[in-house]
């Protein structure tokens, strides 16, 4: 099974304390031991990583597309402004999920554009630390079916 990368852009750092009406008290590290007790019991490797700078994922997007190892993308506010990070998917034909916490659509207008999604394998999204489990069981029986 390949590596599964889960890739968190600016911001994302802040959870537990950022507007926890939100974005819920779930630490990043929380969220990272949940995916990892997941990953391990299904004989999966993660890759869990943050950045608040878009050269970053600019980068380790480009990577997994060169490796052909599936992305989960949570690009925080990069999602609604980085044509850099849609170009990065696009180019280097990387597999990604988008995710979000928050559900984006029921939030700010400028919060309803996703340069992502049309470049993206799928979207989940709303559902606080639960979307990161829904997108790594999307990865996982999308790996399952290509091996059978
Ligand atoms: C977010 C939603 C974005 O609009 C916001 O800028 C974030 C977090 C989410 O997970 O709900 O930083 O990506």
């Amino acid at each position: 099974m390949p590596v599964i990368h889960i890739l968190n852009g600016p911001n994302l750092n802040l959870l537990g304390t950022r507007e926890p009406a939100t974005y819920g008290s779930c630490t990043l590290a929380d969220i990272e031991a949940r995916l990892r007790e997941i990953a391990d019991a299904r004989g999966a490797t993660i890759d869990f990583r943050q950045s608040n700078h878009e050269g970053d994922l600019v980068t380790w997007i480009q990577e997994a597309g060169a490796a052909g190892e599936p992305v989960i993308l949570n690009a925080g506010a990069y999602t609604h402004t980085s044509i850099a990070i849609h170009d990065a998917i696009r180019g280097a034909k990387a597999h990604v999920i988008e995710v979000h916490l928050s559900n984006v659509h029921a939030r700010e207008s400028f919060r309803h554009q996703s340069f992502i999604a049309p470049v993206a394998a799928g979207v989940i999204l709303g559902f606080g630390a639960l979307s990161y489990e829904l997108a790594l069981e999307a990865v996982l029986a999308d790996a399952q079916q290509k091996k059978s």
